[in-house]
């Protein structure tokens, strides 16, 4: 199978410039995931809040945010959101920071995209001197939650979300980042 270190894509921070492209792919990627889960009412209600060209715009001028994208010649085919934890996370270190998103396009998943913006994620969380790295998925998302538990993270409570008038349950996890890894990155 082609795996993505051998196919034409890029991985490369994500730039002010691309606010328009990771607003559209950040909509596509969530509908294609959440379309058959949410009515169409809540879907659209959680895209305008949170995918808006304007709303991912901000966010890429926040330097707390990162953002890492996997660029295709023919466009984005996936990305990574790291920053401050908003999670309700209870005895957490206060030192933190949390995965926000990270999604692959339907047609690019299973071929190792998704597991090098994990990696990118975690690097960076530990680059910035953070002692966990925390992320919120779909309680129901047992692939998601497979691959996550393959990197280390651990199930770490729940809480409740909103997407339109629908509240759901997400499955909090955390991952111990490594001093020793941190003291190395920053020599
Ligand atoms: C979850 C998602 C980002 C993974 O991306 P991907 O490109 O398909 O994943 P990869 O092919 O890179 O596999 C990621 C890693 O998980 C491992 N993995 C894959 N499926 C697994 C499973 N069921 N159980 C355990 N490990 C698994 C892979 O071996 C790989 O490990 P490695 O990076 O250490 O080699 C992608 O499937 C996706 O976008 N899904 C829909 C949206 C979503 O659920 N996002 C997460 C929201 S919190």
């Amino acid at each position: 199978m082609v795996q993505a270190r051998t196919m034409n894509l890029r991985f490369r921070d994500g730039k002010v410039e691309d606010a328009a492209r990771i607003a559209d792919l950040g909509r596509q990627t969530f509908a294609e995931f959440f379309g058959q889960v949410y009515k169409k009412s809540d879907l659209d209600q959680y895209l305008e809040t949170y995918f808006s060209v304007d709303r991912v715009g901000r966010d890429l001028q926040n330097p707390e945010t990162d953002y890492r994208v996997a660029e295709a010649p023919n466009g984005l085919v996936g990305y990574a959101k790291i920053g401050p934890t908003t999670l309700p996370v209870e005895n957490g270190k206060e030192n933190s920071l949390q995965l926000h998103r990270l999604y692959v396009r339907e047609t690019r998943r299973g071929v190792g995209v998704g597991g090098i913006l994990l990696s990118w994620a975690i690097d960076r969380a530990t680059e910035r001197g953070a002692d966990e790295l925390w992320l919120g998925v779909w309680a129901n998302n047992q692939h998601a939650i497979g691959v996550y538990e393959s990197r280390g993270f651990e199930a770490n409570g729940f809480c409740d979300i909103s997407v339109g008038e629908t509240s759901d349950r997400e499955l909090m996890m955390s991952l111990a980042l490594q001093a020793e890894a941190r003291s190395s990155l920053t020599a």
